[in-house]
């Protein structure tokens, strides 16, 4: 393709209400790096146009490495009997929300895995403690729940929720999740959307059986869910899991998808994640350049941090808490922009909740 079919092609998927999933796919197997600059620089305009100069903040507090679930390529799965697991008290938690607010985020991500021993009664008073001790969105990353607990949580002030489709395609979704089915995952999502949530999606690039069509759909599955936000990372295989010798996700196929979901969904949030920091070098740089407008500072405190080992050489386990807050502001200053200190809600303008 040439330079110029190439403008029209991503001008298409652009103007699209929904794109075509073979225009997407096609943008997904470029390979040829002037190319990729197009794209990548395409996706820089659009996350300029939508989100600004600014890289917000989300800090994360891995609370519970607790899971009941067999995600194949996930080192929590429950059966990794090598893995201590860990659930923080509520004092321990206190603690790290208070250095967090410290180093003035405004957003705190709570997540554990599939933590199913969870007091959700327990869990309700800390959240509400939290809004009211401080000025800060709570983003949950709890799993699969009923709509009693995520209603509960939702009265008690939680703003958003954070629940990945990691993969929309029904096959291989149920083939690397033993045991799930994506008609509960999507069940989960409308819950959350019923309830006025702010919404997170987002998948794994190089799962194991994984196509570009997939990817594809995928995309367009973000677009249909109208996500507020969207996280997307490479596949890191982990070696106390059933995918300890498949080959990792590539970090370009990763870098176009970031780049086309924020073409195709222009204001949805999207983090340059951990994940795509955690491969030979830290491509967050390049996440950020192609589309990408959050960073996601860890707040877990040690000992736990370390504990929390989703996937090998996750960055930043030896950091001292609050490091990566400082070491994104230098992040930011080096490509030239700056971090957006607010809260940074959803970009939607939703007025009424539609489903997922
Ligand atoms: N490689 C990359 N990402 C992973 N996740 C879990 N395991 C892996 C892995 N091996 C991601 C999932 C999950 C998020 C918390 O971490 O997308 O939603
Ligand atoms: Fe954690 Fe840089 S992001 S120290």
């Amino acid at each position: 393709m040439n330079m110029f079919n190439l403008s029209k092609l991503l001008n298409r998927i652009y103007t699209a209400r929904l794109p075509e999933l073979k225009d997407l796919e096609q943008v997904l197997s470029l390979n040829d790096p002037k190319q990729l600059n197009v794209l990548f620089s395409f996706a820089d305009t659009v996350r300029k146009e939508f989100c600004g100069d600014g890289i917000l903040l989300r800090g994360i507090i891995e609370f519970s490495s607790y899971c009941s679930r067999e995600c194949f390529y996930c080192g929590l799965h429950k059966s990794n009997h090598k893995l201590k697991r860990y659930r923080m008290s509520e004092d321990e938690l206190f603690k790290a929300v208070e250095y967090l607010a410290s180093c003035r985020i405004k957003t705190l991500v709570l997540q554990s895995g599939q933590d199913d021993s969870l007091d959700a009664l327990w869990f309700k008073d800390i959240i509400s403690k939290i809004k009211s001790k401080f000025d800060m969105a709570v983003t949950l990353s709890l799993g699969e729940k009923s709509m009693d607990e995520y209603g509960v949580w939702r009265q008690a002030g939680a703003d958003r929720y954070l629940l990945k489709i990691e993969t929309f395609d029904k096959e291989l979704y149920e083939s690397v999740h033993s045991g799930m089915s994506l008609d509960n995952r999507i069940k989960c999502l409308n819950y959350l959307r019923a309830l006025g949530y702010q919404l997170g999606s987002g998948n794994i690039i190089g799962l194991p059986g994984q196509t570009l069509k997939m990817i594809a759909q995928d995309i367009i599955f973000f677009k249909r869910g109208d996500f507020d936000m969207i996280g997307i990372g490479p596949f890191i295989p982990h070696q106390d899991t059933a995918f300890a010798n498949r080959q990792k996700g590539e970090v370009n196929l990763c870098l176009k998808a970031i780049a086309l979901t924020r073409i195709v969904t222009k204001n949805a949030h999207i983090p340059a994640t951990t994940a795509l920091g955690s491969m030979d070098k830290d491509y967050r740089f390049d996440g950020l350049k192609c589309g990408a407008n959050v960073l996601m500072p860890n707040f877990t405190p040690q000992p736990y941090r370390k504990l929390y080992e989703i996937y090998p050489g996750k960055r930043c386990v030896d950091e001292p808490v609050g490091r990566c807050s400082f070491c994104m502001d230098n992040m930011a200053k080096e490509i030239g922009r700056f971090i957006d200190y607010s809260r940074g809600d959803s970009l939607k303008e939703r007025k009424v909740s539609a489903n997922v």
